[in-house]
């Protein structure tokens, strides 16, 4: 048997240990292992590199993805379909994993129903992958987001300010909810659950006129504000039809609507990046591992269109074509709880 890994879509750290995971169950198996680079775009492009014992060995604890990724997607002309196909027979492959968020996924979805024998591992810090509780990178997001506006708390504090912490989060406000939570916010928007400046200002107002002169607002970069006119150009969309939304500046317009309406200083503090930067939590560590083996093991039982996922606490199989479907939206009930503590 041999088989082929790939990375797509934005990095997230755990990429490598669940690349690692894929390749040391196979080899177990006795089986060859071939890194696909820059995610679909080395499956129509037939660009990859055999895996080694060598090559995924001291990986597992570092960020990124040895692979590379890209955001290509076949699915947008018959033709780049047809060489992926090509290419997996040139390569001559008997699997396929693709490790993904939902835009990944779909494109594996769509082979393995026309035939292909692929199977699916779920990354994205966004944590939107329906069909899985949680996905390979978004424990290390949020804790990312924990420890900034830990430390944005006391710089807050001691210039009476608020600071306006934008995070990533383009349908789905998993990282806005959770990090705001785990890091104490005093306010959190979400692109699930529409909110408005006059709220915003309002809860603020309330707050210092009870004595607290400084507030953490979070905002996911994909949140809903009513009252907020939305800039008229956003630039061009991905291959999977996506714009940039840190062009919208949210957090830039929504912090000098505040100084503007109430007149309480304000920054704005953009995470971006860092949220997919450095090394994998213990989480994401374990569950990349415990979910790229799983999918070796899809492969070895000749379950295909299958994604491996997290339900509960078991590693568990369920159709991609189900887990690409629709978003996972935020928890709201999760979400009613973070409100408690604004
Ligand atoms: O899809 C994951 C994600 O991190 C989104 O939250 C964000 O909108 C996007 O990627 C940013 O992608 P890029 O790497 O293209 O800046």
């Amino acid at each position: 048997m041999r088989i082929g890994v790939l990375t797509g879509g934005g990095d997230v750290p755990g990429l490598n240990a669940a690349i690692r995971a894929v390749a040391r169950r196979a080899f177990q198996y006795g089986w060859e292992v071939v890194g696909i680079r820059n995610g679909w775009q080395g499956m129509v492009e037939g660009i990859y590199e055999p895996l080694t014992p060598k090559s995924v060995s001291g990986i597992l604890h570092v960020g990124g993805t040895i692979l590379g990724t890209s955001r290509t997607n076949p699915l947008k002309d018959p033709k780049m379909m047809e060489k992926v196909f090509a290419n997996f027979k040139a390569m001559q492959l008997d699997g396929l994993v693709a490790i993904g968020g939902d835009d990944t996924l779909s494109v594996a979805a769509a082979l393995a129903a026309k035939g292909l024998p692929a199977v699916g591992v779920p990354k994205t810090m966004d944590n939107d992958v329906a069909e899985t509780d949680y996905c390979i990178g978004f424990d290390t997001a949020t804790t990312t987001v924990a420890d900034a506006l830990d430390k944005l708390h006391t710089t807050a504090t001691a210039h009476h300010r608020v600071i306006v912490v934008e995070v990533m989060g383009r349908d789905a406000g998993w990282v806005a909810v959770v990090g705001g939570l785990a890091g104490g916010a005093d306010f959190i928007a979400v692109p699930e659950s529409p909110t408005n400046m006059d709220a915003i200002c309002a809860h603020l107002k309330n707050r210092r006129d009870a004595g607290k002169n400084f507030a953490i607002v979070v905002v996911a970069e994909g949140a809903k504000i009513t009252d907020l006119p939305e800039p008229e150009d956003l630039g061009e969309v991905d291959a999977f039809g996506h714009v940039r939304l840190d062009k919208r500046s949210l957090g830039e317009r929504v912090a000098k609507e505040i100084e503007r309406r109430i007149g309480f200083e304000a920054r704005t503090v953009v995470l971006g990046h860092l949220q997919r930067g450095g090394s994998p939590s213990v989480f994401d560590r374990v569950l990349a591992t415990r979910l790229g083996v799983f999918a070796v093991d899809l492969i070895r039982e000749g379950r295909f269109g299958y994604m491996a996922a997290l339900k509960g606490n078991k590693i568990v199989p369920v159709e991609l074509e189900h887990a690409v479907a629709s978003n996972k939206k935020v928890d709201l009930e999760l979400y009613e709880l973070a409100k408690v503590f604004f």
